[in-house]
C-alpha cells in the first residue's frame, strides 16, 4: 500500500506535486506510536499563510518533506489504523493538525481521556496547540456538518475570540470603531460576529474587495462595509482600531495616513493579500503596527482565568457562532488528488468565493 503526500516548493508555492511512498509499516511501528489515516481536512487562506511563514514560524518542521519542499499543515480528522499504544485503539477518530497526506505516524504521549500529543522530536519547536490531538470518536459535535465547521472554523475562531478579548480588555484603546481588512475571511467575520453581538457601542467596519462586498454585507455582523479603494471616505476625526487580516502594506499605509493619531491600535493578524507586503515597512502615523501574538494572550488568560477558564469561555462563544454558519457558509467537499490540488491553487490565487468552505480528502 502506498501513501500519497502533497508537497509544495518552499520558494515558489505554485510549484506543487504529489509524491507516492510506501505506507509506514504497521508492524514496524515503535512502542506507543500510532499509524493514522488522514481522512478529511479543511483548506482556507490560513493554510496558505502557514506555508508562507513555514520557515519563519517553523511550520515546515512539523511534517518533514523532501529537500526544498514542504507539507502544508491542515486542520482535520484522522482514523487510527494501527496502534502500539496500550491506551489507544485502532479505529479511534482524532481531530488535530495533519499534513496534506494520506498517512501520519504519531508518537503518542500524555494520553488522556480526551486527547494526547505527538511527542516526535521534530515537532517540538511550535506551540503545543499544533501537536495536540483530540479524541473525538462518538462526539456528535465533531461529526458530520458540525465536524466540518470545527475543522474549517474552530482554529480561526480561536484567533477571533482572542482578539475580541484583547481589544475589550484594553477598552479598544479608546476607539469606538474597529476596522477589519479581508472582512470576507472566516477569521474576520468570526471577530466581527463577536464584536457585533458582545461589544455594545463598538462599530464594526469591514474592508473588502469589490468581488466580496455582497457576501460581507450579507453576513449581518458589520455595521458598515467599505471597498478597499474607498477607505479615504471614512470620517477620520474619531479614534479607530485596525485588525489586519490582509497584510497589505499599501492599504495599511493609506489607513494610517488617513486616520493619523486617531489610529489607536493596529494589529497584524494575517496576510491574505500575500505579495502585497513590503519587506521593510515604513514609519506610519498613529499606533505602531504590531503582530498580534495569540500564544501571549492565551498564556495571560490561562493564568488569570485558571484551569478550563479559556475552554469554558471559548466554548460559550463557539456555541453562539456555530449555528450562524448554516446560512453563512456552504461546505464543499473535494475528493482525490486533483480536487486537492485545484482547491490549493484556487486558494493560493484568491479564487475561492468567501461563502465556500472546502473540506478535502486525498482518498478518491
Ligand atoms: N495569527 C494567527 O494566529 C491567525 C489565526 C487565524 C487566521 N489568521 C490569518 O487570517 C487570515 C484569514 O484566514 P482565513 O482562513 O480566515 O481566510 P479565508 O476565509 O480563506 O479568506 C479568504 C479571503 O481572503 C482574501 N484573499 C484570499 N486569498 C487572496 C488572494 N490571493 N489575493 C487577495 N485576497 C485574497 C479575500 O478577502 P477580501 O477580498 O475580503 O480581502 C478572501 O475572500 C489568514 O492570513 C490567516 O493566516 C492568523
Amino acid at each position: 500500500m502506498n501513501s500519497t503526500d502533497f508537497i509544495v516548493a518552499r520558494s515558489d508555492l505554485h510549484d506543487c506535486k504529489f509524491i507516492e511512498t510506501p505506507s509506514p509499516d504497521a508492524a514496524a511501528l515503535a512502542d506507543e506510536a500510532l499509524l493514522v489515516k488522514v481522512d478529511r481536512f479543511a483548506f482556507t487562506a490560513n493554510n496558505i499563510t502557514y506555508a508562507q511563514l513555514g520557515d519563519l514560524l517553523k511550520y515546515w518542521q512539523l511534517f518533514p518533506a523532501p529537500e526544498n519542499f514542504g507539507k502544508i499543515p491542515v486542520w482535520g480528522f484522522g482514523e487510527v489504523i494501527a496502534s502500539r499504544h496500550p491506551g489507544i485503539d485502532a479505529g479511534e477518530r482524532l481531530f488535530g493538525y495533519f499534513p496534506m497526506a494520506t498517512h501520519l505516524v504519531i508518537e503518542a504521549a500524555d494520553v488522556k481521556k480526551r486527547g494526547f500529543r505527538d511527542a516526535a522530536l521534530h515537532r517540538q519547536s511550535v506551540a503545543p496547540v499544533y501537536n495536540a490531538y483530540a479524541r473525538v470518536s462518538g462526539d456528535p459535535s465533531f461529526a458530520g456538518r458540525e465536524g466540518d465547521y470545527q475543522a474549517l472554523l474552530r482554529p480561526l475562531f480561536m484567533l477571533s475570540f482572542l482578539v475580541d478579548d484583547y481589544l475589550a480588555e484594553h477598552d479598544f484603546y479608546g476607539a469606538r470603531s474597529v476596522l477589519l481588512s479581508s472582512a470576507s475571511s472566516k477569521t474576520a467575520f468570526g471577530l466581527a460576529h463577536l464584536l457585533h453581538t458582545q461589544r455594545k457601542g463598538i462599530r464594526v467596519i469591514g474592508l473588502t474587495s469589490a468581488a466580496n462586498v455582497d457576501f460581507v454585507r450579507s453576513l449581518g455582523c458589520y455595521d458598515e462595509v467599505i471597498l478597499y479603494d474607498q477607505v479615504a471616505s471614512l470620517p477620520s476625526a474619531s479614534p479607530v482600531a485596525y485588525v489586519d487580516m490582509a497584510g497589505n502594506s499599501a492599504l495599511r499605509a493609506t489607513l494610517h495616513r488617513h486616520f493619523g493619531d486617531q489610529m489607536k491600535y493596529s494589529g497584524r493578524v494575517g496576510q491574505t493579500h500575500h505579495g502585497n507586503s513590503l519587506p521593510q515597512e515604513p514609519e506610519l502615523p498613529g499606533a505602531k503596527p504590531a503582530w498580534f501574538f495569540a500564544p501571549d494572550q492565551i498564556r495571560k488568560r490561562a493564568s488569570e482565568w485558571g484551569p478550563g477558564g479559556i475552554d469554558t469561555r471559548f466554548g460559550a462563544a463557539w456555541s453562539g457562532f456555530a449555528p450562524t454558519l448554516e446560512t453563512r457558509l456552504t461546505v464543499v467537499s473535494g475528493h482525490g488528488p486533483e480536487a486537492v490540488k485545484q482547491v490549493y491553487l484556487d486558494t493560493l490565487d484568491g479564487r475561492i468565493p468567501p461563502a465556500q468552505g472546502h473540506m478535502l480528502s486525498l482518498a478518491t
